[in-house]
């Protein structure tokens, strides 16, 4: 917790490449969260070479956009935006928020606020009108994180994710945008629910 000390927490999207350093903060943050119980995929810690061919591979994806969190300038979390292929045009409305996490040493700040709200907005921008989510039924920190900003909790599968040789449930959510200089979504989308 912040302690009454101020820092600064920012977001943002990763263009092009990361610095090396940035990159080298990230495998850290990364492996740090995988520790501390992961719930963005991994489950083992991974070696450095690993965790780079992987960060630096899921910047060449086409339909992925890739966002950082940073606290006091240090990369310390990062979360995917994942559009649908061009193919599925049916769902060019909606796109996925996946894999965010922020690193135990930098929970608590609001960044996790900061860095959904940024993906949203850049979403929004795109002209998506629904972001879709899911998660562990284990990580309550992301659910209560997503509740409280407005996601809806729409079915849970009681199959979602092997860990530690149990079967765990997950949680599936969406929320509704609206479109900066669109049309209302309610118009758009009709009644949904
Ligand atoms: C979930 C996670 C991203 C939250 O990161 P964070 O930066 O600590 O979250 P924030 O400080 O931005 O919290 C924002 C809000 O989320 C909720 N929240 C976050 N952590 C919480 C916790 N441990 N207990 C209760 N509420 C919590 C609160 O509403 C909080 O607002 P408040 O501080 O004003 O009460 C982080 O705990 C994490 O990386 N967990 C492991 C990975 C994971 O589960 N990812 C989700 C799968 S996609």
């Amino acid at each position: 917790m912040s302690g009454g000390t101020v820092h600064d927490l920012a977001v943002e999207r990763v263009e092009q490449s990361l610095a090396p350093h940035d990159l080298a903060s990230l495998c850290d943050a990364t492996n740090a969260a995988i520790l501390d119980g992961g719930g963005f995929g991994w489950l083992e810690v991974q070696s450095r070479q690993t965790l780079e061919r992987h960060f630096t591979n899921l910047l060449l994806l086409p339909e992925r956009e890739f966002f950082i969190a940073r606290l006091d300038g240090e990369v310390v979390g990062s979360a995917q935006l994942i559009r649908p292929p061009r193919n599925n045009e049916a769902q060019a409305f909606s796109a996925q928020l996946a894999h965010a996490f922020i690193a135990p040493y930098a929970r608590g700040y609001g960044l996790a606020r900061l860095l959904v709200r940024h993906v949203e907005a850049r979403a929004a921008a795109m002209g998506i009108r629904v972001i879709n989510l899911d998660v562990r039924a284990t990580q309550a920190s992301a659910i209560a994180l997503f509740e409280a900003l407005g996601y809806i909790r729409w079915g849970t599968h009681p199959a979602y994710a092997r860990v530690d040789g149990q079967t765990v449930a997950g949680h599936f959510y969406y929320r509704v945008l609206e479109v900066p200089g669109g049309r209302p979504s309610a118009a758009a989308l009709g009644r949904i629910g």
